[in-house]
């Protein structure tokens, strides 16, 4: 991760920020789409660029407190101001009642708004530089995996955007925690680098979403996001997930099956394993070790295996102990909710 700051390249980011436009831009978690969060018809070009649904809400990117009361009826205190101390800048989202003053576009037509202060350096100083509030999702096309690196964002958005700031590969992969602070009890609406006992830590009793893992399709997630197939690979997907021994044996017969009928297989695999897998296109997402090492190379990876054209990719589970939460939820979408346990 690059935090240089080449001061003309930000001052002209920031000057199309102000003007209207949309900036692409690095921060700790995936790269970001910007536009300025409080112009209505900036706002509307993100949704435009990314081929996203209109009431899928955007996050509101600033860097520092005092913006969040003006878009936010946050209260002078709460759980909110001892999660800011705790997380902020960082990979964490909050949900707020909104301020009118936050244009309907912005938040999909939500009487909320969702706030995050970035970590990296770059996207601080270009939220500064861009009139202080800066809408960003993900900077990929509706559907595809979140860009970890500058030529992923070129890959979706040539053309469709104004510029890309390139920072370098991120330093988590994944996207921000969300948390919902609107209710009586705290509920993560995504998981994230951020875990539910790291937060608990903080606040005490924190729920998660019923509606994240649920397959009764009248139980729905509450981030509108988490409704759409997301993360998702051009190939079918399906996770393998039980006994490590017994997942290789899974995964290599039924790669072998697919080789035989003339099927490309692309086999997601860890550092520990990889050399285990026999047939197939065979790519390690990095070590169970280093659990952070998984979440940085996921969307990579599955970007690669949509590059090399497999038609089908088998994934090993990462139920790992920290962030294991936040990939399962990415790769579960990506497997469109085809799971074999054995
Ligand atoms: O790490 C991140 O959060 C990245 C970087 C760029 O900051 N951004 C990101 O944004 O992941 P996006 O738009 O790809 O995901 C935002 C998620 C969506 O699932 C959206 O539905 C949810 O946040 N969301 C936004 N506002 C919301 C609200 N008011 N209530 C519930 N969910 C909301
Ligand atoms: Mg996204």
């Amino acid at each position: 991760m690059s935090g240089e700051i080449r001061d003309e390249e930000m001052d002209t980011a920031g000057r199309i920020l102000l003007e209207g436009g949309l900036v692409a831009f690095p921060t700790e978690t995936v790269y970001g789409l910007g536009a300025n969060a409080l112009d209505e018809a900036a706002a509307a070009r993100i949704y435009e660029a990314k081929g996203r649904p209109s009431d899928n809400p955007l996050i509101v990117h600033i860097a520092d407190l005092e913006a969040l009361d003006k878009i936010a009826a946050a209260g002078e205190d709460g759980p909110w101001r001892k999660l800011a101390d705790a997380f902020w800048p960082g990979p964490l989202t909050m949900i707020f009642p909104k301020k009118q003053i936050v244009p309907d576009t912005t938040t999909g037509g939500l009487e909320t708004v969702a706030v995050r202060m970035p970590a990296h350096p770059v996207a601080l100083e270009l939220i500064r530089r861009g009139g202080g509030y800066i809408a960003a999702p993900s900077a990929n096309t509706s559907g595809r995996p979140s860009p970890t690196r500058a030529a992923h964002v070129l890959e979706d958005m040539n053309g469709r955007i104004d510029v890309i700031i390139d920072g370098g590969d991120v330093g988590i992969g994944l996207e921000s925690t969300i948390v919902d602070l609107t209710g009586e009890v705290p509920v993560i609406l995504r998981p994230g680098y951020i875990s539910r006992e790291m937060l608990s830590e903080v606040l005490g009793r924190v729920e998660m979403d019923a509606g994240l893992d649920s397959d009764d399709p009248a139980v729905r997630p509450k981030a509108p996001g988490m409704r759409y197939r997301h993360y998702a690979p051009k190939a079918r997907m399906v996770i393998v997930e039980g006994d490590p021994e017994k997942v290789i044996e899974q995964i290599n017969r039924l790669a072998e099956q697919d080789r035989k009928a003339g099927r490309q297989a692309g086999i997601l695999a860890s550092d520990e394993s990889r050399d285990f897998y026999q047939a197939g296109v065979v790519r390690s997402v990095g070590s169970r070790r280093e659990e952070i090492t998984i979440a940085m190379h996921l969307y990579a990876l599955l970007r690669e295996f949509d590059e090399l054209g497999v038609d089908c990719i088998y994934s090993e589970a990462f139920h790992t102990p920290q962030i294991g939460q936040a990939i399962m939820n990415r790769l579960i979408r990506a497997a469109g909710h085809q799971v074999i346990s054995v």
